[in-house]
């Protein structure tokens, strides 16, 4: 990576009154969470329609919560590394010129928001972080540490450990129906609001910064294109090119915890 290439994308994110910030699994990936695709990628050893659609989640209900529950217990060593610190103190120093979206449901920009505002516990609705009138983040793939009822659709913020020894013994909704994680499978539809207001905040940005995603799974993909659209500025960070990188205006490879506080710094 050239050092100009750096003083050029550090002088895009400057001059920018707003910011979205995309990021997938690579920005998590030096926290040890493993990322999706790629040699060590989940996808590599789990089929996803097996695990990560309602049609599996039908079929066998304790399989894919066996799968979660694992995710889970992953998550929960996993702490935030300099990417999302480095993120989170940007957003914070002024709130209304960044919107953060994650196809992430790891929590880890949450967490990191939280730990640089100083808190301790806050629900993740970004008013008590003084994040703008929206949630930090923007989680469009939805929250592992959810779960939803399969029927009625009400959630659960803080649900106890998941035991996927047996069908009889998964969480259930006091409507009757089974639990499950709140994560966008695939054929499923993203929350409305929450991709509206993604949209929205590249629809308004000068800068669209893309942190450590495939750009290969849409809506999210289309983020960085509908800033570019409209005339605002892109700029990628990944360890190797990929579909964004024909349009962005600057692509630094490289690991997200090293680019991102340079970036931002
Ligand atoms: P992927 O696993 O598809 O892509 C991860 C990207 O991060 C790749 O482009 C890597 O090159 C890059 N990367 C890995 N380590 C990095 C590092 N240390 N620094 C910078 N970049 C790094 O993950 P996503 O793009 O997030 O959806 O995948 C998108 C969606 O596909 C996920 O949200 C998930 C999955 O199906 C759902 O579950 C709905």
């Amino acid at each position: 990576m050239h050092a100009d290439h750096l003083t050029r994308a550090r002088r895009i994110v400057e001059d920018a009154r707003r910011v979205v910030v995309l990021t997938g699994a690579g920005v998590s990936a030096e926290s040890g969470i493993p990322t999706f695709r790629g040699e060590a990628g989940l996808w590599k050893s789990h089929r996803p329609e097996e695990l990560a659609t309602p049609q599996a989640f039908r079929r066998d209900p304790r399989l894919v919560w066996e799968w979660y529950a694992w995710r889970r217990t992953l998550v929960a060593r996993c702490e935030p590394n300099q990417a999302h610190r480095a993120l989170a103190r940007f957003a914070l120093a002024d709130a209304s010129r960044t919107t953060l979206v994650t196809q992430n449901v790891d929590g880890l920009h949450h967490q990191a928001a939280r730990a640089e505002a100083g808190e301790t516990t806050a629900p993740n609705d970004g008013t008590t972080l003084g994040l703008a009138e929206s949630a930090y983040p923007l989680e469009v793939h939805g929250a592992i540490h959810r779960d939803r009822c399969s029927s009625c659709g009400r959630l659960d913020e803080a649900p106890g450990r998941v035991d996927a020894e047996s069908a009889d013994s998964l969480p259930t909704c006091g409507c009757g129906a089974l639990m499950r994680p709140d994560v966008v499978w695939f054929g499923e539809a993203l929350d409305p609001d929450v991709i509206g207001a993604s949209m929205a905040a590249a629809d308004e940005a000068d800068v669209c910064l893309v942190i450590g995603t495939s750009a290969v799974v849409h809506p999210a993909a289309s983020i960085p294109e509908v800033t570019r659209r409209r005339g605002g500025r892109v700029v990628e960070v990944n360890l190797e090119p990929t579909p964004v990188t024909g349009y962005a205006d600057v692509t630094l490879l490289g690991t997200a915890g090293s680019l991102v506080p340079a970036l931002l710094a």
